[in-house]
């Protein structure tokens, strides 16, 4: 079992398990598998914090498939509207074709709930999102993931691909903060 690990003055529990996430992600991608045959989906993972979930989840799709990645970068907008999120990298044609969005978690769902529209203004044939991680009792905005690992309570998560300050992207199991 994994130890509790301090990163700058937060310290860190382990919450799931490197075998748990392996076999959640491997029956995700067994599902997406079978939903897609014959569909060539596009998968577009969001950077940085999808990139281990991308990676692991796309060794278990065995159909033709393409993947991409991006980057979201967010400016103020001159209206109300407030934070426009942009995505910096896209560069396929989205036009008629299965996309798939890939990310680490839905916590708020502002990021995906700003961005999807880009993508809807593309006119892909099919748009799904499949998400590592989503907290429920954080949603604030419309978002519905398709596809999610593990609904995780309201709490500051770590690890598999996300981080704190930067760090802890690179354990292999999740951890959650403990609060003081
Ligand atoms: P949103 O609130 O759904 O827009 O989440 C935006 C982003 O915040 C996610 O894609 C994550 O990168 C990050 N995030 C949200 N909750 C956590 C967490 O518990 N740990 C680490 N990163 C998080």
């Amino acid at each position: 079992m994994a130890a509790t690990i301090k990163i700058h003055d937060k310290v860190f529990t382990p919450f799931i398990s490197k075998e748990t996430i392996e076999q959640r992600v491997a029956a995700l991608g067994k599902q997406i598998d079978e939903d897609y045959a014959g569909k060539n989906p596009l998968f577009i993972a969001i950077l940085n914090g999808s990139f281990i979930f991308a990676a692991d989840l796309f060794r278990h799709i065995t159909i033709d498939a393409e993947i991409s990645f991006i980057k979201l970068a967010s400016y103020k907008g001159t209206s109300s509207t407030g934070n426009v999120v942009t995505a910096i990298g896209m560069e396929e044609q989205l036009h008629h074709r299965h996309i798939i969005i890939l990310e680490d978690i839905v916590d708020t769902g502002k990021t995906l709930y700003s961005f999807l529209p880009e993508i809807e203004l593309r006119q892909p044939a099919s748009l799904k999102i499949a998400t590592f991680l989503s907290k429920p009792s954080a949603l604030k905005h419309p978002v519905h993931a398709d596809y999610i690992g593990f609904e995780v309570p309201n709490k500051f998560v770590l690890g598999y691909g996300l981080d704190y300050d930067g760090h802890g992207r690179n354990l292999p199991e999740l951890y959650e903060l403990v609060e003081d």
